[in-house]
């Protein structure tokens, strides 16, 4: 039976992640309505007890397993109808995860003021920021003049022995970009053909230094690409 405990148990365990709709945040979190029709109750509970691929094993869960593979395969509506018994449900947490939500406003931007994304570089010794640039723009708004506001971004730097510093991570403008480590200050920058969402590596061949890049984009609805693309330095 699908009693309003299995409900909460699997909003506690599998809704941040699989949202407490079941509906997901594909591709990176698959959704799992009506996976009763996709997978056997045992494939459901091995997968649940075990874990597979990103996802972690629920083990501890012991018989509880069975039940949430019951609300997979019956329980439609997973919201909660009624307030008051879920807080007398021993299982209920009135402060969870409900997924990964990104805040945007009507048009899909950040509902911030800008800057959306900053790049920062923290000096160790002092603890104090030695510099921090607005970092990723839109293509979009940059056309509209609305430059430097800052966007998601996502992948590490590379520093050269030189004092160069190489990024790309900035979703939207797909831009690679080398500034002086010191300062901050923009030496130079190119459009990749996706977003490099990943951290660079330098590497030298003869004597001659190269840089490369991994460019997969496809964060939060920037476009996506299967791309290695190297650079030589000067
Ligand atoms: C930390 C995030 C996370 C949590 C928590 C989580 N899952 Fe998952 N789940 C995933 C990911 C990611 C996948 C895809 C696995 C992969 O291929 O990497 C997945 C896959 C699945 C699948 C297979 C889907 C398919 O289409 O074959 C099922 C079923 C599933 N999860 C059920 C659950 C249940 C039930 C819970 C709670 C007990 C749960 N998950 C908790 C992340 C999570």
């Amino acid at each position: 039976m699908v009693t309003h405990e299995t409900k909460s148990l699997y909003k506690n365990n599998c809704g941040g992640c699989h949202g407490d709709d079941l509906k997901g945040a594909p591709p990176t979190f698959p959704s799992l309505v009506d996976i009763g029709k996709r997978r056997s109750k045992e494939q459901l509970a091995t997968i649940i007890r075990q874990g597979t691929g990103r996802m972690p094993a629920f083990d501890y869960l012991e018989r509880k397993v069975d039940e949430i593979v019951e609300f997979l395969e019956t329980g439609k509506d997973s919201d909660s109808a009624d307030p008051a018994a879920d807080a007398k449900d021993p299982n209920w947490l009135k402060y969870r995860n409900e997924g990964y939500i990104l805040f945007r406003d009507p048009e899909g931007y950040p509902p911030t003021t800008p800057p959306w994304g900053t790049l920062n570089a923290i000096d160790l010794n002092k603890g104090v920021i030695r510099w921090q640039i607005p970092f990723g723009e839109y293509p979009e708004l940059v056309a509209k003049g609305m430059k430097d506001t800052g966007s998601d971004n996502y992948g590490g730097p590379v520093v050269t022995a030189s004092g160069l510093l190489f990024i790309g991570a900035t979703s939207f403008d797909k831009k690679f970009h080398a500034y002086d480590k010191m300062t901050g200050k923009l030496l130079w920058e190119t459009v990749l053909p996706a977003a490099g969402n990943a951290t660079p590596s330098i590497y030298e061949i003869h004597g001659r230094e190269y840089v490369v890049i991994v460019c997969g984009g496809g964060k939060n609805g920037a476009a996506s690409g299967s791309s290695i693309v190297a650079f030589a330095l000067p």
